[in-house]
């Protein structure tokens, strides 16, 4: 018997600080920068974000997103034998945002690690996560993406601070035998790490180079609109299925013309994606399983849909997942 990996819950969570693109305008303008709604909506789709208040890390959004996506499924974090984050901002340099998640969780043994791949982060976590499960050792994994981008934005510099936002989206995998996860595709290449990064890290008790995030961002736009055609059409091509069969595209939410361009090159209307970065801006590997769970919750996504989940950022990365819901 062929054995696959289903979601069967999922879960979100937004921190309840909210700035919209004027409160962003301001913040800029008290530091001599000019920003504008108009320029922000034009160029990305954005009008809002959300923001973590101080105190409040990736495992607490994480835990929280887990919890409903838990609740959704029916089962209680005992029943979880598997626990990824797909993380870029996480707690602490280590342990791994995934063991802080499991001991906020109130369980312990199973085993639990965090996947940073940016914003292709959640894409990569559900495809390790799929292959445990096909392999036997995994009947049920919590598989969450996190982040805290506030953290890492540098506020002056007007080209990347207006574009990211904190939350979490969790889903739940079960084994089963009937598909679920169809087919997954991932990548990287390498030399492109300086278009997309956070240069510093921490050496002898201090933090050495820039710790906040850099981006060229024509450079990344070139590159994902290729790239996420290219993944898609790979994830379609390995399940036997074409751009007809897909029911929802649930693409990174980094912005709205690189959604407009994938859905394009696919032939799809883009009422067949979700769209989130107007309200949640780029959640980097928080925003697939965010998107994915507002489209659930709102009733759009329901059993027996075809979904293409597909992501790209940092390293660089990119991938595409393709499911039945
Ligand atoms: O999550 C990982 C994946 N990340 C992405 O996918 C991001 C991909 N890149 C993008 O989304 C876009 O390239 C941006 C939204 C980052 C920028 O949009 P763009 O259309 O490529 O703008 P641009 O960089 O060509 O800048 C156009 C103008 C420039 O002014 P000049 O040189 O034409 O006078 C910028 O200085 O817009 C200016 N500008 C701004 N103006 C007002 C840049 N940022 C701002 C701003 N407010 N916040």
């Amino acid at each position: 018997m062929t054995r696959y990996a289903r979601i069967t819950g999922t879960g979100s969570c937004l921190p309840p600080r909210r700035l919209t693109n004027a409160d962003m305008a301001a913040l800029l303008a008290a530091r001599g920068i000019e920003t504008s709604d108009d320029w922000i909506i034009e160029r990305t789709g954005i009008r809002a974000r959300h923001f973590v208040d101080e105190g409040v890390y990736a495992s607490d959004l994480a835990v929280e997103a887990g919890r409903h996506a838990l609740a959704a499924a029916g089962i209680t974090a005992a029943d979880i034998d598997l626990i990824i984050v797909a993380t870029s901002t996480p707690d602490m340099v280590f342990p791994s945002t995934a063991t802080i998640v499991q001991h906020k969780l109130g369980v312990a043994g199973c085993p639990a690690f965090d996947v940073q791949a940016v914003c292709s982060g959640f894409i990569y976590a559900l495809t390790v996560a799929d292959a445990m499960i096909r392999a036997g050792g995994v009947q049920r994994a919590l598989v969450i993406g996190a982040e805290v981008f506030s953290r890492l934005l540098d506020f002056n510099d007007r080209t990347t601070c207006v574009l990211f936002g904190d939350g979490a989206g969790a889903v739940v995998l079960e084994a089963g035998a009937e598909p679920g996860i169809l087919a997954t595709d991932i990548h990287a290449d390498g030399k492109h790490t300086g278009i997309l990064c956070v240069p510093g890290h921490v050496s002898g008790g201090e933090v050495l180079g820039s710790p906040l995030l850099r981006m060229d961002g024509q450079a990344v736009f070139k590159l994902a609109v290729g790239v996420l055609e290219q993944t898609a059409r790979t994830s379609l091509e390995k399940a036997g299925r074409t751009a007809e069969d897909i029911d929802w595209l649930i693409p990174h939410q980094a912005n709205i013309r690189i959604m407009q361009g994938t859905a394009r090159k696919l032939r799809l209307d883009m009422d067949k994606v979700i769209v989130t970065v107007d309200e949640h801006g780029n959640t980097s590997a928080a925003s697939i399983p965010l998107a994915l769970d507002q489209g659930v919750r709102s009733g759009r996504i329901r059993p027996g849909h075809t979904l293409l989940l597909e992501g790209v950022g940092g390293g660089f990365t990119w991938g595409s997942v393709l499911l039945d819901f």
